[in-house]
């Protein structure tokens, strides 16, 4: 049998369509011996009976073990280069009350980006002082609330949230840290990133302007200055687009040292996960490798002291750790011309598999063509893999799960199937479009399951509706 045209040059055609490549799935995750897909000792047709479907299966040891593993990696290499490292994690790539206790035993911090993401953190009783609060666009009442309850750092964004922070704290009585976030004209996406003198986007300050605010922010008694920040994107395979904002970083942080302290410097999130099999992103070991050599490397050329670093990483926390787990509903086989529009050529057949989820409960396809895989989940099959695309039941032609991969040809209505990887910005980006419902969050650990998030009802979904109650 050979590869269908209609695949993507990157899909080969797999040697066994039942295989969960390591790479993409959760460390738990298995076949069990009748061949049914387990996620650390429960079978899918369990969580299914038990929950419904669409559902997001959490590996919790899986989470627990990548926060442990990141902050183990940048404390020992940090160490190496006699400095320190604090990670954050990214709370918006999927934040619950769990999630934040995981994380925070785990010794990690919480990196919060709204009032909403903070409420969370505080309701799982994380110590303020451990988290750092973002955003372009913070209301007065977030400001107020974060200086409030003693966040232990704040990154400003732009000029006036200095007045709009020192004001709150002064109201406070507090001395609130503060972060300047800055725009390095260096962009990363996947395996490639740009750089230009100033990126153009929404976030953070120019070069040139950052050594004026900080002043700014340090002719302000009720701040304390902590140091600059800088995120470049998501889903960075590479370490160059880190290496060139940390250079252009150093030499302003070691300008800034001669104004007084720059304790720290903060150089995002960002590094990329394998959502299909041919996804190779750097071990986390090495990543942390690769930044304390940058930042020591850095601080000896400018002969500084190498500044304790700060990240911030989400999907590289918890995006490997979860699988949805959707129900076929029907299927379609849709004949596809392979030659140039309008000729009467070759033509394949791609399979069109609708589940019962969609781009409510994952958007990122619609949202950022990011391709996704997918697995048989209830049972393995010896029949010949077929190219399939995942689509979902919303009423949009690009509401796709999954663009491309094989599935065994058997598939059939009544099949569950596993999307992996899809922990970060899967939930946190859910919608009710349709009114479709979120689905559960459900953690797995040593053959037991829970729900962490309950899925919505229709309750839910009338109970905000004000005509429902006249
Ligand atoms: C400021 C900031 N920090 C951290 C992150 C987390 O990125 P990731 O989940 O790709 O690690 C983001 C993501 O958008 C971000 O904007």
């Amino acid at each position: 049998m050979s590869s269908n045209p209609l695949a993507p040059s990157w899909l080969a055609l797999p040697g066994d369509a039942n295989a969960l490549p390591e790479q993409v799935w959760s460390r738990n995750a298995a076949r069990s011996a009748a061949g049914e897909l387990e996620i650390a000792g429960v079978s899918a047709t369990s969580l299914a009976e038990q929950f419904g479907t669409p559902v997001y299966v959490v590996d919790e040891a899986d989470v627990k073990d990548r926060a442990v593993g990141i902050r183990e990696a940048f404390d020992r290499e940090f160490a190496r280069v006699g400095s320190s490292a604090k990670v954050y994690y990214a709370g918006k790539a999927f934040l619950s009350i769990e999630v934040a206790r995981w994380v925070t035993d785990a010794g990690l911090n919480i990196d919060v980006a709204s009032g909403g993401e903070l409420a969370v953190a505080l309701a799982a009783g994380v110590d303020p002082s451990r988290l750092g609060l973002h955003g372009n666009n913070k209301s007065l009442a977030e400001i107020d609330r974060a200086v409030g309850v003693g966040v232990g750092a704040i990154v400003i964004d732009s000029e006036v949230e200095i007045g709009r922070v020192a004001a709150a704290a002064a109201r406070w009585g507090r001395v609130q840290p503060v972060r300047l976030r800055i725009n390095s004209g260096v962009h990363a996406s996947t395996h490639e990133y740009l750089a230009t003198a100033r990126e153009d986007q929404k976030f953070g300050i120019t070069l040139a302007d950052a050594p004026s605010l900080v002043a700014l922010i340090r002719d302000q008694p009720s701040l304390t200055f902590l140091g600059l920040h800088s995120h470049i994107g998501s889903q960075i395979f590479e370490s160059d687009g880190f290496a060139e904002a940390a250079r252009r970083l150093f030499a302003l942080h070691a300008e800034l040292l001669g104004g007084g302290p720059v304790p720290e410097l903060n150089l995002g999130g960002g590094f990329g996960i394998a959502y299909t099999s041919v996804d190779e992103p750097l071990a986390i070991e090495e990543i942390a490798v690769r930044f304390a050599d940058i930042v020591a490397g850095g601080a000896a050329e400018l002969g500084i002291p190498v500044p304790a670093v700060a990240i911030e990483p989400g999907r590289s926390i918890i995006g490997p750790s979860t699988t949805t787990l959707y129900t076929v509903g029907t299927i379609k086989d849709v004949l596809v011309s392979t030659g140039s529009v309008g000729s009467t050529g070759e033509s394949a057949v791609r399979k069109y598999v609708s589940v019962d989820g969609g781009m409510s409960d994952n958007v990122r396809p619609a949202l950022y063509a990011a391709d996704y895989s997918v697995r048989l989940a209830n049972r393995s099959s010896t029949a010949e893999p077929a190219l399939v695309r995942i689509a979902g039941k919303h009423c949009e032609s690009g509401d796709i799960v999954v663009k491309a991969d094989y599935l065994p040809s058997d598939v059939q209505p009544g099949d569950l199937v596993g999307v992996p990887a899809t922990g970060a910005y899967g939930w946190a980006m859910a919608s009710n479009y349709n009114y479709l419902r979120r689905p559960p969050v459900v953690a797995v650990i040593d053959g037991e399951a829970r729900v962490i998030v309950r899925g919505e009802t229709e309750e839910d979904l009338l109970s905000r509706d004000a005509g429902a109650r006249r």
